[in-house]
């Protein structure tokens, strides 16, 4: 008999083919119903693939009595209760290297975008307002020269280091630890949270998200950075107080601001949305075929090994 497997979402048509040839596979998403609820119908479940919006609190882990693991479609895995699963003896395991580069791109995306006021400029071209060259027309901001401060030097945040340098910016980063080789290989240079945020001209989010770090960039931090910086957070919501952003975005307070994730995620502050200095993009980080492609045969390969004994190959501990 086969195992059986819940996958939270479809994903990538090869990936939900590889599944079916070696589990009993359940989509929840077919079945119309929440995660939690499959689970409670099938409480032999082996294994279980979450999404980023799929709550794995204690409730879950409890319903879940067979779970051997979690396998998380996301880097991120503060959707999930790690401490729980970890005392039930349950393994979690991520996606992280394989989006390594989608989302850094999508980053500098979202910083030319605000930069060079894209958005803005094609709505004004599709509403048929370009009637000729202007030497004023929609001014951005040089990247060249500039420095950009990263919150959080880890895979991601390195990644759009190395981008950034290719544009000719000054790297400064924040982050826990210092990182000695990474500053030696590619010249980016430490500063502390309040330095960084005052002399930064773009300042660019790639924290995880945990308590912690909940409301990181509040009122006193939004006030500390330039009138014309460029605020950039594709890592996630919560650690941003988003109506405090809108409020400075729209008094033009800064620059702009780039946003892939939002603190009430799917919802987003209303204000936000009225505003021509704000890109938005729906949590697409991740979002190349190849990578989402690699990240779900992740997801498989992870369950494939703890279920043949061997170790997972990225387990988030
Ligand atoms: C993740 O995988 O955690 C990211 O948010 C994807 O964009």
């Amino acid at each position: 008999m086969k195992n059986k497997v819940i996958l939270s979402k479809r994903y990538v048509n090869e990936a939900i083919e590889e599944l079916k040839r070696n589990y009993e596979l359940i989509i929840a998403e077919d079945e119309n119903k929440p995660l939690i609820e499959v689970l409670k119908q099938n409480p032999n479940t082996i294994a279980v693939i979450s999404f980023l919006s799929d709550k794995i609190d204690k409730e879950f882990i409890d319903i879940g009595k067979n779970l051997k693991i979690i396998s998380n479609y996301a880097v991120g895995y503060n959707n999930i209760d790690i401490e729980y699963a970890k005392q039930k003896g349950i393994i979690v395991t991520n996606t992280p290297d394989v989006l390594t580069n989608a989302t850094a791109d999508l980053t500098m995306a979202l910083i030319l975008s605000v930069s060079r006021r894209i958005v803005e400029s094609d709505k004004f071209v599709r509403q048929g307002k370009f009637k000729g060259w202007h030497a004023l027309m929609f001014l951005g901001k040089e990247l060249n020269g500039a420095t950009i401060g990263i919150v959080g030097l880890g895979r991601i945040g390195t990644a759009v280091g190395i981008r950034a340098k290719g544009f000719g910016m000054n790297v400064i980063y924040y982050s826990k630890t210092r990182k000695p080789d990474i500053e030696k290989k590619y010249g980016f240079v430490y500063k502390t949270f309040v330095e960084l945020i005052k002399t930064s001209d773009i300042v660019s989010l790639h924290l995880p998200y945990s308590e912690d770090v909940h409301h990181l960039f509040d009122k006193d931090a939004f006030d500390l950075m330039k009138k014309d910086a460029i605020f950039i957070n594709v890592a996630r919501g919560k650690i941003v107080d988003e109506s405090y952003l809108a409020e400075k975005l729209e008094k033009k307070e800064l620059f702009g601001a780039g946003l892939d994730v939002y603190e009430f995620e799917p919802n987003v502050t209303e204000k936000l949305k009225t505003l021509d200095n704000v890109v938005l993009t729906p949590h697409t980080g991740s979002a190349t075929q190849k990578t989402r492609y690699e990240m779900a045969m992740l997801t498989i390969n992870n369950i494939k090994n703890v279920l043949n004994g061997k170790k997972p190959l990225t387990p988030v501990y």
